[in-house]
């Protein structure tokens, strides 16, 4: 199929921009309200274009705005070819894309391609037919085991919580749903499941997206006979390695022929369009996997998210995730925040900083704000210096700490329920963000009504408090950008240079960083400062927690 592709004039900068492309995530629903419902929406992201592009980065990722009954933030979508009326219509989209192109910013979207809403077409209809019936083939249905089929067809857990199977009403059969039960897994190995989504694939190309971000890239293909599993489920490979993501529901072999053909569709595009994998997979070579020659362009790389805020654990890091990249010819990607984790800032202000609790509340452990927000500065200036391509979390910008004490009855995150509580969930790194300080819902939308309350403290991070402040975080991402541009940080290369315990140094290209994670000073080399986290008063001393780019 030859692509119409009118609509499109992206940037025509460099080719393969995604190799060292900052790319800014923006979760729809708490980025910026035009119609003052509470929920943001396609004309607020388009209202705050010219802010994104004056930040400096180069793309911009969105989460799912499509057609959902919002069980899971719009990752149980209804229809992939449509936008949810509470984000606005198509055309709005388009009016969206083609402003951020002429700003020179690409758009990214995401694409949830392991399960459906159960508001979809396909299992509206699958549940409206007998078992053994062609629509239930689009889906994994199995009957139950026990004289009755009253028990689920295995011991799958769901990654929210409880049980990875339920039963329509009414409905003998059980289908597998690894997230929410409103979210049934689809069935890969049909082939009218793949022939469709090539058509979503080409639905938002020929629209004249930049590319997609592919939700649950690990899951779509489950081992045959979907054998129990003794080990439990779990979006991250747990720290405490009790979770693992080596069972029969993730990382087959199978999933990367749907890459592979997904890579043909895109090649079919001019511009350079690209794909990024979410897979929680271990170890990095096999995350590698994914950014193979003919699959996709990038991976996040989760091991750099679940670095605790210690030198040597960053510099191991950082050397396996090049080293592995560098083996498939695939850039590597950093990434600290995201709308399912804990936001970095809060998490290095606990007792271990940069652990990664699922959610926190006014129970648990309340992370030191300011020390966090330190961190959390001089960790934008290590990640931003690496070369590659490098992701920033909506309000990460603005130093924004976790909502850490958000009251049970606001929160939505379907694992907070799932769990009886027992995970606090996501809903706290999912705040409307602050973009005037005095203003109602500190300037989210036109009126007070926000989906979450923001806490008060939001105030002092609100985007026009720290504009034209040369010590706030904005303007400290803003600096860290325009010198990553000048200086070409995203294509150069890493050297490492000696430092003490406690310190990770490195070189690249005229830039040397210096990173202190101690809580007590460090002799500064020589050099010109070009940035700095913290203030620099004598010039032969790092404070503590805190980090400088030379010249
Ligand atoms: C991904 C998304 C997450 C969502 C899940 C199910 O992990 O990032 O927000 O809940 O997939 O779609």
């Amino acid at each position: 199929m030859t692509q119409t592709n009118l609509a499109r004039s992206a940037p025509q900068d460099e080719t393969t921009w995604w190799r060292h492309a900052v790319i800014y995530q923006v979760y729809p629903r708490s980025f910026a309200d035009n119609d003052g419902d509470g929920i943001g929406d396609l004309p607020g992201i388009a209202s705050r274009l010219p802010y994104l592009a004056k930040l400096g980065v180069d793309a911009i990722w969105l989460s799912p705005f499509y057609r959902s009954p919002q069980h899971d933030g719009g990752y149980d979508v209804s229809d992939y070819r449509d936008v949810d009326p509470l984000f606005g219509t198509l055309a709005d989209f388009d009016r969206m894309l083609a402003e951020a192109h002429r700003l020179g910013l690409r758009i990214i979207v995401d694409l949830v391609p392991n399960h459906t809403s159960t508001e979809h077409a396909w299992f509206r209809e699958a549940v409206a037919t007998l078992p053994g019936s062609a629509a239930r083939q689009r889906y994994i249905f199995r009957d139950g085991k026990g004289k009755d089929g009253e028990l689920p067809p295995n011991n799958w857990q769901s990654i929210f919580g409880g049980n990875a199977w339920s039963r329509a009403p009414g409905d003998s059969q059980w289908y597998l749903h690894l997230f929410d039960r409103s979210q049934p897994d689809l069935n890969w190995d049909h082939p009218e499941v793949r022939s469709d989504f090539e058509d979503v694939l080409r639905f938002w190309l020929d629209r004249g997206v930049d590319g997609f971000r592919v939700d649950v890239a690990h899951g779509l293909i489950k081992a045959e006979g979907l054998p129990d599993w003794a080990g439990q489920t779990s979006m991250v490979e747990g720290e405490e390695g009790a979770h693992s993501n080596n069972g029969p529901m993730w990382d087959q072999e199978g999933v990367h022929d749907v890459y592979r053909r997904w890579r043909q569709v895109l090649d079919e595009y001019d511009n350079d369009r690209m794909m990024v994998a979410e897979a929680w997979v271990h170890p990095p070579q096999r995350l590698a996997r994914y950014v193979r020659a003919d699959e996709m362009q990038q991976a996040f790389n989760f091991d750099y998210l679940l670095t605790h805020w210690d030198a040597q654990a960053f510099r191991d890091v950082v050397t396996r995730s090049l080293a592995v990249s560098a083996e498939v010819g695939a850039p590597t990607t950093w990434v600290m925040s995201n709308h399912d984790t804990v936001r970095h800032t809060s998490r290095y202000g606990l007792s271990v900083p940069g652990a990664r609790p699922k959610g926190i509340d006014a129970a648990g452990e309340q992370p030191n704000e300011a020390l966090g927000l330190r961190r959390a500065r001089a960790a934008a200036l290590l990640t931003l210096a690496l070369p590659g391509s490098a992701y920033i979390y909506q309000g990460e910008e603005l130093g924004l700490p976790e909502h850490t004490t958000l009251a049970a009855e606001h929160r939505q995150d379907p694992a907070f329920f799932r769990t009886s509580g027992e995970e606090i969930g996501r809903d706290g790194c999912r705040v409307p963000l602050p973009w005037q300080s005095a203003a109602p819902a500190f300037g989210f939308g036109p009126g007070t009504a926000t989906w979450l309350p923001q806490p008060v403290s939001f105030a002092r991070y609100a985007v026009d408090r720290q504009e034209g402040d040369a010590g706030s975080t904005l303007e400290l991402y803003r600096a860290a950008l325009r010198l990553r541009r000048q200086r070409d940080l995203g294509n150069g290369e890493l050297v490492w240079r000696d430092a003490e315990p406690g310190v990770v140094a490195f070189a690249n290209g005229g830039v040397h960083v210096v990173v202190n994670t101690n809580d007590h000073p460090v002799a500064l080399p020589g050099g010109e400062v070009l940035v700095s986290s913290v203030p620099l008063d004598s010039g032969h001393m790092l404070p503590a927690n805190s980090a400088v780019w030379l010249g």
